[in-house]
């Protein structure tokens, strides 16, 4: 049977463009998952967190805790399920299971440019800092990477 860690490997895999090398392999969600602080939610193609054995996952989020301030490292729906809100149902349980968790802040790192901007702007974060050149994309290009946090 299909565990968790074989249903967010699923949306990786086809859903962070293999330019920007931003995607974890098995190992490195295997090895999140088991350290303390790690958290991660899942999405079914309706819209519910919670998976039953049949459902198709369409996105997930992988976050984690340090005291009272959670970074959300990977957050990805899968191509066919975008543009229905889905990312936004997901953003929105990640925040709100934080906030009643009693984090105070949180943060994420994105590569300019990504339209995921608009998304993480309209759940209240903010930009907080630049790094210069941070992702190297498979072409030899550089992109900066911009932290964004919200205050809970
Ligand atoms: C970013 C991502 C999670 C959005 O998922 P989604 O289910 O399509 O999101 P939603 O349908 O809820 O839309 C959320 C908002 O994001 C913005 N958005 C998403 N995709 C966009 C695009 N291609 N172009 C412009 N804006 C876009 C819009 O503002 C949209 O809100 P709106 O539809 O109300 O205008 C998805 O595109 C994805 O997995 N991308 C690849 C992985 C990735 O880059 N993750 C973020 C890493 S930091």
């Amino acid at each position: 049977m299909m565990d968790d860690l074989d249903r967010i490997m699923l949306v990786m895999d086809e859903a962070f463009a293999p330019e920007y090398g931003e995607a974890w392999n098995r190992r490195q969600v295997g090895d999140a998952l088991v350290m303390p602080g790690t958290r991660y939610g899942l999405i079914t193609a309706e819209g519910r967190p919670n998976v039953r054995r049949d459902d198709t996952v369409a996105g997930f989020y992988l976050s984690r805790r340090i005291l009272d301030e959670e970074e959300l490292l990977l957050f990805a729906i899968a191509p066919a399920f975008r543009r229905r809100g889905l990312g936004h149902a997901l953003l929105q349980r990640f925040i709100a299971d934080a906030r009643s968790d009693g984090m105070q802040r949180l943060f994420l790192e994105m590569r300019a440019g990504n339209p995921a901007g608009h998304l993480y702007l309209a759940h209240g974060f903010v930009p907080v800092g630049r790094r210069p050149n941070y992702y190297r994309t498979s072409d030899g290009s550089r992109l900066d990477a911009i932290s964004h946090a919200l205050d809970l």
